[in-house]
């Protein structure tokens, strides 16, 4: 950590392809850490941040999820898709109208690009995207003829200019949280194209979808889940069969889509990569109490069963990066928090 013990420029981006838990990360950093903004970067509403909030379930695809701290601005970055009626939604569900700015630069999702997206054999069909437009609103973009958020009356009283309060708020030394979505081998450039979605999803992109240069990053957090899951098509070199997770008892579907996740083991190979192509400077290991039984809830590493402390202490030593931050439960405050003890 930089400037005193005090945190204060942190990128949360997903180590493997999305739904890594990172929703749930934001929302226990948010609540702990307490920040001053915290910005969502990313694709668009193609992801869902899940987080158990107050006894309800909340499947955020625009909104960060770091609302749940009430003293933080929520921002939505230049950089990302929005499309305005999920915006609109979730600002109502979430009621977070009154510290809730989206730049006036972001693309908008139309309507037709929807359609493109679930009537295209390639995209719907072969890649198995989300269909929520965000490959044919992202080529809109790359063509010039995108419309953006400024644009669009329903929004008016939302707009910001993200860059600049977020620079503004690092001159004054406050902590910011890029809420980063998708995931490593998501991204366009670095995972396993075609099978991917249609922008990088690595650190550095998160932060220049928010307008942050990368001299003012202090930190990369790197979320992985303790084994892996995949939604869509293409390659997936430890997945398991249907049956063996569901004699380890993990069955997961998506948050957007509601599709059924594909399966695997902890892939080492592409850890590796994804630390070193995001520069990450601490983990986050999700879902630990999926994997290790005696794990749920549990919020001291000495309560950790030993297997399950093996397996983290083999993260590190093979990722060469500090494990900080174990999920041992859905609940925002299932968090064993090592970050005093080796940052
Ligand atoms: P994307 O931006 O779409 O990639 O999503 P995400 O990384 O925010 O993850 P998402 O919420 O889609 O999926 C993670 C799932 O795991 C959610 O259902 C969470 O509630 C759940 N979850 C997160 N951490 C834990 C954990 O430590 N234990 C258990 N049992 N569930 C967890
Ligand atoms: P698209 O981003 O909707 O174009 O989908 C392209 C690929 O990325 C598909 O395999 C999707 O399942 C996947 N994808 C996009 N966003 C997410 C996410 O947030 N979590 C998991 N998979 C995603
Ligand atoms: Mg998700």
């Amino acid at each position: 950590m930089s400037k005193g013990d005090v945190l204060a420029c942190m990128v949360i981006a997903g180590g493997q392809w999305g739904d890594e838990g990172k929703g749930k990360i934001v929302a226990y950093l948010a609540l702990t850490d307490k920040p001053r903004i915290i910005a969502r970067a990313g694709v668009g509403p193609n992801a869902g941040h899940t987080v158990y909030y107050r006894g309800q379930k909340f499947g955020l695809r625009q909104v960060p999820c770091g609302f749940v701290y009430e003293g933080a601005r929520l921002l939505i970055g230049p950089g990302v898709l929005v499309d305005p009626r999920v915006v609109l939604e979730e600002v109502e569900i979430t009621g977070v109208a009154d510290r809730f700015g989206v730049d006036g630069r972001c693309t908008v999702i139309e309507p037709s690009h929807i359609e493109q997206d679930r009537a295209s054999e390639h995209l719907k069909g072969k890649i198995g995207t989300t269909g929520t437009g965000c490959g044919p609103a992202n080529a809109a973009r790359v063509n010039r003829m995108a419309k953006l958020a400024a644009e669009v009356a329903e929004l008016k009283r939302f707009l910001a200019d993200v860059p600049r309060e977020v620079n503004n708020s690092l001159r004054k030394e406050e902590t910011v949280l890029i809420e980063g979505s998708q995931g490593f081998l998501l991204s366009l450039i670095y995972g396993t194209y075609p099978y991917v979605t249609s922008k990088d999803t690595t650190a550095s992109t998160l932060a220049a979808d928010i307008g942050v240069g990368p001299t003012k990053i202090d930190d990369v957090l790197l979320v992985f889940k303790s084994y892996v899951s995949r939604v869509g098509a293409g390659p997936f070199p430890t997945e398991i069969t249907q049956e063996r997770a569901e004699e380890l008892d993990i069955v997961e579907f998506g948050t957007v889509t509601g599709r059924r996740r594909r399966i695997g083991m902890f892939d080492f190979d592409f850890a590796k990569r994804a630390v070193m192509i995001n520069g990450a400077t601490q983990l986050a290991i999700t879902c630990v109490d999926k994997l290790f039984k005696g794990a749920l809830g549990t919020r001291r590493w000495d309560k950790l069963p030993d297997d399950a402390q093996e397996f983290l202490n083999k993260i590190e030593l093979e990722l060469e990066t500090p494990v900080t931050i174990i999920s041992t439960g859905p609940g925002i405050d299932d968090v064993i928090d090592l970050r005093s003890k080796k940052m």
